[in-house]
């Protein structure tokens, strides 16, 4: 790790802030939202960015969610907290099955829960292998199903009746170094988002994912120096040689994009990958 003063030119700009919320308008009011892996990162942004739209937040990971429904509630959102592991069927029944029950409908799922990680092909395990595409693709596989089997019972509102949100990854889309189960996991998500959306299209399902570039959460290693000091680790020098922005991204940036994929907005976009990435999958 080495630090260079220029390069404070590349912090996110608004990281750790709610800094759009004077723009944020009361479009979700009244919708129930799940959103997985809501304890940190991306998850705790997009969910306080959805709440502040007005959606009750129903915030699911392994570990708890108090924090991110405290800041919720702190910003006079709405917001509960579920313990439950997304790659279990049995959980993603139950928690699709209790968000419906609070209000009777279930507006959108937005399957953020995932991890990062891995090696080449010579030094991955069978475990690694089945780890990988179990926490990045199996979750979205059974919460994805267990969304729609009860979106499509409801009634229809200007022609949707549910609107499912996968995070897939720039990773996904071009071949990440060493991560071989994460990538192959992240494109398995971006077909699965395909093959959902043109299925259930005619039954007002909307199915949408987003590729993130490199967001820094402040969470993974190196990143909390990044954003103290600027020390630039080789993660984070390899991650700015990708990106054509002269900034990596903030979890602002996906928090917008999936306030706008569960939005009444997001009526004729489905099977779309929305990159967020700073121009990395353009480059
Ligand atoms: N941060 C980035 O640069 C980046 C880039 C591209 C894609 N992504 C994707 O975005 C998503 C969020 O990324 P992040 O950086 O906030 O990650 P993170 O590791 O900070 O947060 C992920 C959350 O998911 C939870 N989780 C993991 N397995 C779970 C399970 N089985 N059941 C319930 N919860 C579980 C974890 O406890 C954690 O709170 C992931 O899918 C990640 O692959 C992130």
């Amino acid at each position: 790790m080495h630090r260079r003063a220029r390069d404070r030119r590349h912090l996110p700009r608004d990281s750790g802030r709610l800094s759009h919320r004077e723009r944020i308008v009361n479009d979700l009011a009244g919708r129930t939202i799940v959103v997985t892996g809501a304890a940190a990162g991306l998850g705790r942004a997009i969910s306080v960015r959805l709440a502040a739209s007005g959606a009750h937040i129903v915030a699911v990971d392994l570990r708890s969610s108090e924090a991110t429904v405290d800041l919720i509630v702190a910003g006079g959102g709405s917001a509960l907290a579920v313990r439950a592991d997304v790659t279990a069927t049995d959980d993603a029944e139950r928690i699709i099955g209790d968000a419906q029950a609070i209000t009777g409908r279930l507006d959108a799922v937005v399957n953020n829960a995932g991890r990062y990680g891995g090696s080449a092909i010579l030094d991955t395990t069978d475990e690694e292998w089945d780890d990988y595409l179990d926490v990045n693709l199996r979750s979205t596989f059974v919460m994805t199903r267990a969304s729609v089997r009860r979106m499509i019972e409801q009634d229809e509102r200007d022609g949707v009746r549910g609107r499912v949100v996968n995070m897939a990854s720039q990773l996904g889309i071009t071949g990440p170094p060493a991560a071989l189960g994460y990538g192959v996991a992240k494109a398995g998500v971006i077909q699965l988002t395909r093959q959902v959306a043109v299925d259930y299209g005619r039954h007002g399902i909307v199915v949408n994912a987003i590729a993130p570039g490199r967001i820094i959460t402040g969470d993974h290693p190196g990143e909390r120096e990044y954003l103290e000091s600027g020390a630039i680790d080789a993660a984070t020098e390899f991650s700015l040689a990708r990106t054509p922005f002269s900034r990596l991204g903030a979890p602002e940036d996906i928090a917008g994009a999936a306030a706008f994929l569960v939005s009444d907005d997001c009526r004729f976009v489905s099977g779309a990958v929305l990159a967020v990435d700073g121009g990395w999958t353009a480059y």
